[in-house]
């Protein structure tokens, strides 16, 4: 009988058989083990010599890492093995070979395992990290359903820039230019006199130029819109979401944190409320630390590092200057050089995990902020249009999958977290 590695403890004492990839063989004479992976668990397969005849011994010695193999044999268990049961094996059946393999149990150059990403993946690290991922997805869809959002699918490719002019990936579209969305942001707005709380959930591009650790030129990104949330009801749900999201990593991926050697200390603290800094402040603050940031400039990685320095749970820094921020943001009526946002910085040096604001819903601010952005008018006749015919208070945010994924599973670069990776010099594979 056929069965999968997860299920071996429903087989104790049975015959069947595992199909799977050979990870690694070892053992001469006596006595051979051979590690296969089906994609549900790992197991290891012990074969006697004495106790197979020479053709099976001939076939096991002759696996090569990641060859197909069909393993059958009895179920035993055995507190030692990984995941607590092995196989004794009476028959292999090679069902494929496996051609020298790339990757071997040794230290590779990143460069290198990212030209072999498509095999990377097989690696526990790897998938572990991707399990992490897989699991935050789900519950950001959980949490969203249980709070009652309808989910809203945004275009991708667009006729009006979201977010920067500096990072739009353009192409033709019959003649005419098209942008692949920077964010879906725009288009929730306008779902949300519809349905209250909304959000979408997609890959999102920016031809950013940066070669860093967190920047993807193709991410990710959830965003959720509320009609009547102002900033700090905005703040509230961020918390409540990314407690959420952290908690159920924490309860349903104990075995990959484990195999990611991830310290998960700091993480089973992170419940609401989060601490709150306005801008202004952080700015104080971090010239007291010695920094040379003046007041109006955006924080960049290095700002927020040393911010962070001083926080084990995320912070939000609120309220930043117009001008460092994005077009739709709504003017703070208490101090019109800033707009009502925040960013959610991570602890342990992972930075920003979150961009939110309240929106601009006044129509006449709105049209001077994008007159004074420079960007073309025509293109936002649908979104001035949300502020034309009931007009309200509504706020959002866009939270970065890759991002709170690294920092849970405590990753340094944000590539390992998303199977193929985009970045500035890497569309392959
Ligand atoms: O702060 P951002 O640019 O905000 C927006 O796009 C808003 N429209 C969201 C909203 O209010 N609906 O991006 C939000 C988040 C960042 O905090 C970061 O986590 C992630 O998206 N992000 C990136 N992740 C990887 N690579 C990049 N190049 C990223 N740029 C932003
Ligand atoms: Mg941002």
């Amino acid at each position: 009988m056929m069965v999968e590695i997860r299920q071996l403890g429903e087989h104790v004492g049975e015959q069947v058989t595992i199909c799977g990839w050979v990870e690694a063989t070892r053992g001469h004479g006596k006595v051979a083990f051979t590690v296969v992976r089906d994609g549900t668990g790992v197991l290891q397969g012990v074969l006697l010599k004495a106790g197979v005849d020479d053709a099976t011994w001939e076939a096991q010695q002759s696996l090569t890492q990641e060859s197909l193999v069909a393993l059958t044999g009895e179920v035993k268990e055995d507190a030692r093995a990984p995941g607590g049961y092995e196989l004794g094996v009476t028959s292999v059946e090679l069902l494929s070979g496996a051609d020298e393999y790339p990757i071997q149990p040794k230290e590779h150059g990143v460069d290198f395992l990212l030209d072999h990403r498509h095999l990377w993946l097989r690696s526990s690290m790897q998938r572990a990290g991707l399990r992490v991922r897989a699991e935050v997805e789900q519950s950001i869809h959980d949490f969203m359903y249980n709070n009652d959002f309808v989910r809203i699918d945004t275009p991708i490719l667009t006729g009006a820039i979201g977010e920067h002019a500096g990072t739009l990936f353009e192409t033709d579209y019959f003649g005419d230019s098209a942008y692949m969305a920077q964010t879906g942001q725009l288009y929730v707005e306008a779902a949300c006199p519809a349905f209250r709380r909304v959000y979408c959930f997609g890959p999102t591009f920016r031809a950013e130029k940066s070669k860093t650790r967190r920047h993807l030129t193709e991410f990710w990104m959830v965003e959720p819109e509320v009609a009547f949330a102002d900033s700090n009801a905005n703040m509230e749900l961020q918390e409540q979401f990314v407690s959420y999201i952290v908690e159920r990593a924490l309860e349903r991926c104990q075995e990959e944190l484990k195999v990611l050697e991830r310290d998960t200390a700091l993480l089973e603290q992170v419940k609401p409320p989060f601490p709150r800094m306005s801008y202004t402040r952080a700015v104080e603050r971090l010239q007291e630390l010695g920094s040379d940031i003046e007041w109006g400039r955006d924080l960049g990685a290095a700002d927020e590092a040393m911010l962070m320095e001083e926080h084990d749970l995320p912070l939000f820094v609120h309220d930043y200057p117009k001008e460092a921020k994005a077009f739709y943001m709504k003017e703070n009526p208490d101090d019109p050089r800033t707009v009502l946002c925040d960013d959610l910085l991570a602890p342990e040096g992972y930075g920003e995990i979150i961009g939110g604001s309240q929106r601009e819903d006044d129509l006449n601010l709105l049209e001077s902020r994008i007159r004074e952005e420079g960007l073309p008018e025509e293109a936002y006749a649908w979104y001035l249009d949300l502020r034309r015919y009931g007009t309200f208070p509504h706020s959002g945010f866009g939270l970065g999958v890759e991002r709170t994924v690294a920092w849970i599973t405590g990753r340094h670069h944000i590539r390992e977290l998303i199977p193929f990776p985009r970045l500035m010099n890497r569309l392959y594979p």
